[in-house]
């Protein structure tokens, strides 16, 4: 059967621990550029930090990543800095980019927001919508979707993938 038209602008996975949430999100990384944004959907503790963590890994970047709840953001400099927000708080995030944070974020690097439907306002038509949801104890599905008409996606669904850890 032909993909649906828009199917090449949506990557679904299915990952058994964090390493392969990490792996999934490192390999995800290399796709990235400038401008990007990345808005992150998923309950407590679906892994939203730790596809962080691996964006991180993926564009470079040696830095610890850890949530940025209660500091709202964390930035990890690099040729390709990775800003790291979380909306969790929402009154704070919304504020924070109400008063230029917004066109900062996006400024010069990729900016991931943590609960990203709660600043929906502010975030740009063309993004990449990631969602994470339980499916066991240590397995989560992952969804990636490119908002806008460019094939983003495509390159990395035609790579090859593991059988196990995390598989397209
Ligand atoms: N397949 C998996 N992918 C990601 N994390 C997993 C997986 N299996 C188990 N885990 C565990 O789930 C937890 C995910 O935590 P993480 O902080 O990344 O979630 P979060 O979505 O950022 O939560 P919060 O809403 O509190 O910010 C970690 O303890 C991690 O070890
Ligand atoms: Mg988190």
């Amino acid at each position: 059967m032909a993909p649906a038209p828009d199917a090449r602008n949506v990557l679904r996975v299915e990952t058994d621990g964090p390493e392969g949430t990490e792996d999934f999100a490192a390999r995800f990384a290399r796709t990235l550029r400038a401008g990007d944004v990345i808005a992150l959907h998923g309950e407590l503790g679906a892994g939203k930090t730790c596809f962080v963590r691996g964006l991180a890994r993926g564009m470079g970047l040696s830095a610890q990543v850890s949530s940025p709840t209660f500091a709202l953001l964390h930035a990890y400099e690099g040729t390709l800095p990775l800003h790291h927000l979380d909306a969790w708080m929402s009154a704070r995030g919304e504020a924070f980019l109400r008063d230029g944070g917004a066109a900062w974020l996006r400024s010069d690097g990729v900016c991931a927001i943590e609960w990203a439907e709660r600043v929906a306002d502010w975030l740009p038509p063309e993004r990449f919508e990631v969602r994470l949801e339980h499916a066991g104890e240590e397995r989560r599905r992952i969804e990636v979707r490119w908002t806008g008409p460019e094939d983003r996606l495509g390159a990395l669904a035609a790579e090859s993938w593991p059988t196990s850890g995390s598989s397209p």
